[in-house]
């Protein structure tokens, strides 16, 4: 079949590079893509929000099933536009509908639906714009440190951990009264400050049926032992440790069939994946945040070790069949590190020439901030390039997933060097 991949990050080179692995995918076009997509498939220059050229699209090339990777378009609404389109109905839609990206584009509405499913997570209050002098009022008799979150999407940058009342009194007005966020923080959450690991768990669901995918841990701060400012991710593991078969019954048990069971009492269609962002406090799981999507770069460790055809997976994802379908897990080790552009997450530069990716060994590439032009491959992002290996041992993965990272050359590069040592 002719499938349609949206997004353009290294998640999506991750799907790419496992859907054309598929004797049932006859064309994979990617809108928009990078460089490693054009590899494999066919990038398009359409924006993955402009729906209508997307509906377009699939018409004129007989697309059959659409696979969104990122989540702007979740939240914008592609399911119920492609669903109440006749034309367009016979399309496999690997994508949860407009209220149920809901759980990612409002953290308001996804506390609510937790509190009122006693689904474990930190306590929290929502304040509006015109709430400045009650929010504060929370803020002093809240104890330190206090987490502030813009309620809608903010590119991964709407979440602050205030150590002091002073830096949270000055967070609370840049976010709802200078609208640092502008339409995200018109609302705001401000919750409970969780201590604890952190780990990325995803779930496949048809509506009815689900699979637990591998879980992962994403590195998200931007320099060694978790220091300096947050990123997208800097790297991942997959499996974890600790996230032993006794943990990992709790967070079925405890987080996703109650969260499942919320979506369906509220007759939201939800057919795609949930990533659960937790946090281990003590031996509990708590969430920290929902996404109506896979992770990046999680997703660069996680698919690597799925044997089973992700178009044959998806295609039981969409025809509800899940319970058809028996997950083959690689009991390998994956770890990526995310060679990135110096200066990410703040400003860098982009169209410095990558080199030397022929030189790798031991290790997956998939690109995510890259573009081709004039016959060179060029930097055209924050993050670059992911570097995955998939080895038996741990410390087998981390050196040659470090070995990649560090053949790689162009001018300004920088990765974590950690990523991973910390299971060990
Ligand atoms: P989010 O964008 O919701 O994933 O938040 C970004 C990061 O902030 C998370 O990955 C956590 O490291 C941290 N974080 C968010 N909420 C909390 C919380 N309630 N307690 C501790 N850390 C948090
Ligand atoms: N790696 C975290 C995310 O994809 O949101």
């Amino acid at each position: 079949m002719n499938i349609l991949l949206l997004g353009s990050g290294g998640r999506e080179h991750a799907f790419a590079w496992k859907l054309t692995q598929s004797p049932l995918c006859k064309k994979l076009y990617v809108a928009t893509g990078n460089a490693g997509t054009a590899q494999i498939a066919e990038n398009l220059p359409i924006k993955p929000t402009d729906f209508e050229s997307l509906a377009n699209f699939c018409k004129e090339k007989n697309i059959q099933m659409l696979v969104v990777g990122n989540e702007e378009p979740l939240v914008a609404g592609i399911w119920d536009f492609f669903k109440k389109r006749k034309d367009l109905e016979h399309i496999h839609l690997i994508a949860p509908s407009q209220a149920g990206a809901m759980l990612e584009g409002s953290k308001d509405f996804a506390k609510q639906l937790m509190f009122e499913h006693q689904i474990p997570t930190a306590s929290y209050h929502t304040f509006g714009a015109n709430e400045f002098e009650k929010a504060l009022q929370y803020i002093y008799n809240h104890s330190l440190p206090i987490v502030l979150k813009a309620d809608g999407l903010a590119a991964g940058k709407g979440v602050l951990i205030c150590p002091t009342y002073s830096q949270a009194e000055k967070t609370l007005k840049e976010m709802l009264l200078d609208k640092k966020f502008g339409k995200a923080s018109e609302k705001i959450v401000i919750e409970q400050f969780l201590e604890g690991i952190e780990l990325s768990v995803f779930v496949l669901t048809d509506g009815k049926n689900y699979k637990i995918l591998p879980e992962a841990k994403d590195y998200k701060r931007i320099g060694e032992n978790d220091t300096g400012l947050n990123t997208g991710g800097m790297g991942a593991v997959s499996p974890v440790p600790f996230a032993d078969k006794d943990f990992m019954q709790k967070v079925e048990q405890k987080i996703i069939v109650p969260t499942l069971q919320a979506l369906q009492q509220r007759n939201i269609n939800y057919v795609g994946f949930l990533f659960i962002g937790l946090m281990k406090v003590g031996n509990e799981p708590y969430v920290i945040e929902f996404n109506c999507r896979m992770g990046d770069p999680e997703t660069q460790v996680v698919f690597p070790r799925i044997e089973n055809d992700l178009v044959e997976l998806l295609l039981a994802t969409a025809t509800q069949k899940l319970n058809e379908i028996q997950l083959k897990i690689k009991p390998q080790t994956a770890v990526t590190t995310i060679v990135v552009s110096q200066g990410y997450p703040e400003n860098y530069e982009t169209g410095k020439e990558i080199l030397n990716l022929e030189k790798i060994e031991h290790a997956l590439i998939f690109h995510a901030g890259t573009k081709q032009e004039n016959g060179k491959l060029l930097t055209n992002g924050g993050r670059v390039l992911a570097l995955t290996a998939l080895a038996d041992t741990l410390p087998q993965a981390i050196a040659f997933s470090q070995q990649a990272a560090e053949k790689v050359s162009f001018s300004n590069k920088y990765f974590r060097r950690d990523i991973g040592k910390d299971l060990l």
